[in-house]
């Protein structure tokens, strides 16, 4: 039994901000979430064309803003003029896409932490691993609490290894390959971080018992919740902050460890 890393983050983070209730990724949706009471945000980062961190899940504009095509095909200056929250509601007008330099302003000056989603676009996972991860590293320097990278991509990974090894990195894993817990050896992980769907309480013990931290995503259902604390798991992603937002409440949701 290997002793577990540190893990200063609290058992319930809101995913893309404040999930599906306020423009994903947006500055809005952090504000909706703290509101309801969450201390700690996911969010999925990738770079303009001139290479500035943005938040966006899509690699293209079109579902979660008024652009159109690529994301990497606008330098920042332009993203800026995009619209990103009247595809969600007339109430999100107007909302600007987000800045990783915005995200790090409001979470440090309201001692949240933060899960950094790295999300390449396509062929440029690399690049992205590595600015990224640096950027994160400017941004969070004097932070109480670091911001904790992830990616589905292990390129991505190995280069956030390569350019900033303090930080901790998790990897995504939508479906649990049989060799998993080689692949977190190998980009020196401190967590897994999977599909709640494919854990079960002997891989939760297996994770920790190897030494890696569990975080899971996307867990809608508090009673899922429950189970999934109650195995062992050391954090969950919810979009449903409202409906977890009492289970927030009802548990001890501290950082612990
Ligand atoms: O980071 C967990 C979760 O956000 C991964 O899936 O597609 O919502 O970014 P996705
Ligand atoms: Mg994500």
């Amino acid at each position: 039994m290997k002793l577990l890393p540190p893990w200063p983050y609290p058992c319930l983070i809101a995913h893309r901000g404040a999930g599906k209730l306020a423009p994903e990724n947006t500055l809005a949706a952090f504000r909706l979430g703290a509101a309801h009471g969450y201390q700690a945000f996911e969010f999925d980062v990738k770079l303009s064309a001139d290479g500035k961190s943005i938040l966006m899940h899509d690699a293209i504009l079109d579902r979660t803003s008024d652009g159109h095509g690529r994301v990497d095909a606008l330098t920042l200056g332009e993203l800026a003029q995009m619209d990103a929250g009247s595809w969600h509601s007339p109430a999100y007008a107007g909302e600007p896409i987000a800045t990783l330099v915005s995200i790090a302003r409001y979470t440090q000056a309201n001692h949240f932490s933060v899960n950094i989603e790295i999300k390449p676009s396509p062929g440029r996972e690399w690049r992205t691993g590595a600015a990224v991860s640096i950027d994160a590293q400017h941004l969070w320097s004097t932070a109480e609490v670091p911001p904790l990278l992830s990616s589905f991509s292990e390129e991505a990974l190995g280069a956030a290894r390569e350019f900033v090894p303090d930080l901790p990195r998790a990897l995504l894993l939508d479906t649990l390959p049989a060799d998993w817990l080689q692949r977190l050896q190998a980009l020196g992980c401190t967590a897994l971080d999977a599909n709640h769907r494919v854990l079960t309480r002997e891989i939760v013990e297996a994770a920790h018992a190897a030494g890696f931290r569990v975080l899971c995503y996307t867990v809608n259902e508090p009673e899922r919740a429950l189970q999934l604390l109650d195995w062992g798991v050391d954090s969950l992603i919810t979009d449903a902050v409202d409906r977890c937002g009492r289970l927030y409440r009802a548990v001890d949701c501290r950082a612990h460890g």
